[in-house]
């Protein structure tokens, strides 16, 4: 039998009190709507999911352009039976349709691929997981045989079934030709005035049809997003599953808890990962990096051996292996380091190839520039790449020696092992091998007397 899947997102998501349609809200860095969307693809079926959208629904389509999925508008929600039903002419015929929530994202691919195989062709499957706060959610009602027959919203439940903790996930497997059937009969005769998909249920009993159910592995899989607070519950959640992953494939994390990806992250053998690391887009770490605590990496490939030292920001780089950056160094988008060079603290780096070896170890400014190999850039260097208008380049090649609190105003080429004295603002090219100097000379005026105060014929004293 074909599989076909539907995922719900034209909800108001009301409770997140947010500008942004629910389904866009992140984990992980990826929206919980790609986190389903992603999970249901890899599921084996012919055809794409089917996403129901409403709500903001140009925006979540924009968001999510990258996925391949059949959208699906459900102009007005009132409520998940009515969203499956627009999606009813989009379903492949005498499918089984697999529905899930979009503001449930961390369901597994496994969860799902068991309820498949577990679900009866004729029956409807449903997930369901016993919570000891169950506050909020939809419960299952079984009858003395512990066979399912109904399920009630909460704002529903009558006093004797409050206690009920049996929950339902709002994911179900269920053949098409029941839905052509039974959506068409649901009423909207409840406490929120919606069509509930769960009224489902009770219809299917009648005629009776087996209603099997399960568990997932972990209760959080299941757990849906309604407000911020389990937004940041089930962030959490997410960051220490991958983290237990990485961990068991090698990674070294020195807590856990303290570690935030929000992207995709390739690990090499032994790397260490110290406290409060946050790593986000496309990340390659190589085999023996160490990465120092508070430190951030963004769409950044580090060579073997790379060191990052505390509060370091990488954004956008390459570092090839045995570079050591920071502490509190800045690399943004398009620096490239060859292997061995060391950048220190306070040394912010943009838009720059630097070759190897080279040393930029303390308070510079490196922008469009190309510097070549064993360079040594002086602490308090600045490149001038902005004339207030247009950004110029600085060359600096092999084998050179910045002085210290140089200003190399671009563009401008610092020739092959020339060396630059200390304080000089150079405006023009320096030629190769020479000593290359801008700046006043230093006078001693031997005659020169410190001012007095008016009324006093005391000289004033070298303390005061
Ligand atoms: C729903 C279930 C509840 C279950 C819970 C699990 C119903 C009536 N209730 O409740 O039993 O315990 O999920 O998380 O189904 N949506 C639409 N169109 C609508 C309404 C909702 O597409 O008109 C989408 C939402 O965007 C959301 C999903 O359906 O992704 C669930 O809707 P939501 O309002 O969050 O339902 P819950 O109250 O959580
Ligand atoms: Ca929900």
């Amino acid at each position: 039998m074909t599989l076909c899947s539907v995922i719900l997102a034209a909800g108001l998501g009301k409770r997140m009190h947010s500008k942004l349609p629910k389904v866009l809200h992140t984990i992980g860095g990826k929206s919980l709507l790609a986190h389903v969307i992603e999970t249901a693809a890899q599921l084996d079926s012919s055809s794409p999911p089917i996403v129901v959208y409403g709500h903001q629904g140009e925006l979540v389509r924009k968001y999510l352009a990258h996925l391949n999925v059949t959208w699906v508008e459900q102009k007005e929600p009132l409520g998940t039976g009515h969203a499956v039903k627009e999606a009813l002419p989009s379903l492949l015929k005498d499918s089984r349709v697999l529905v899930l929530s979009g503001d449930v994202p961390l369901i597994q691919l496994d969860t799902l691929k068991k309820l498949i195989k577990n679900t009866a062709a004729h029956a409807i499957g449903i997930l369901t997981a016993h919570l000891l706060n169950p506050e909020g959610l939809g419960r299952i009602i079984r009858n003395d045989k512990n066979e399912i027959i109904d399920i009630i919203e909460e704002k529903d439940l009558a006093k004797h079934q409050a206690t009920l903790q049996e929950i339902n996930a709002g994911i179900y497997l269920i053949p098409e030709k029941y839905l052509h059937r039974f959506l068409p009969q649901l009423q909207n005769h409840n406490a929120q005035k919606e069509f509930y998909l769960t009224d489902l249920i009770k219809i299917a009993v009648k005629e009776n049809i087996p209603i099997q159910s399960m568990e997932p592995h972990h209760p959080e899989e299941i757990l849906g997003v309604n407000n911020r607070l389990q937004l940041a519950c089930l962030e959490r959640f997410y960051q220490r599953q991958c983290a237990e992953k990485w961990m068991q494939e090698g990674v070294t994390l020195l807590d856990p808890n303290r570690l935030d990806v929000r992207g995709n992250v390739h690990f090499g053998r032994d790397v260490t990962i110290d406290v409060n690391v946050i790593i986000e887009g496309d990340v390659t770490i190589g085999d023996g990096c160490i990465i120092g605590p508070h430190t951030i990496l963004r769409n950044t490939l580090l060579g073997n051996h790379v060191e990052i030292k505390a509060h370091s920001i990488i954004d956008g780089a390459e570092i090839a292996e045995h570079c050591v950056v920071g502490p509190f160094a800045r690399i943004r988008p398009g620096t490239v380091l060859s292997k061995e060079v060391h950048i220190g603290n306070f040394v912010e780096i943009k838009n720059s190839t630097i070759d190897a070896a080279t040393k930029i170890n303390h308070l510079s400014y490196i922008g469009d520039s190309e510097i070549g190999k064993r360079v040594n850039v002086g602490a308090g260097t600045i490149t001038c790449n902005y004339d207030g208008a247009n950004k110029h380049k600085t060359i600096i090649q092999d084998g050179a020696f910045i002085g210290s609190n140089t200003a190399l105003v671009a563009p401008i080429t610092i020739g092959l092992s020339a060396t630059i004295g200390a304080g000089s603002t150079l405006t023009d090219d320096a030629p190769d091998n020479q000593l290359t100097l801008a700046r006043g000379r230093q006078v001693t005026i031997s005659e020169w007397q410190r001012p007095e105060k008016k009324g006093s014929h005391e000289k004033i004293d070298k303390e005061s």
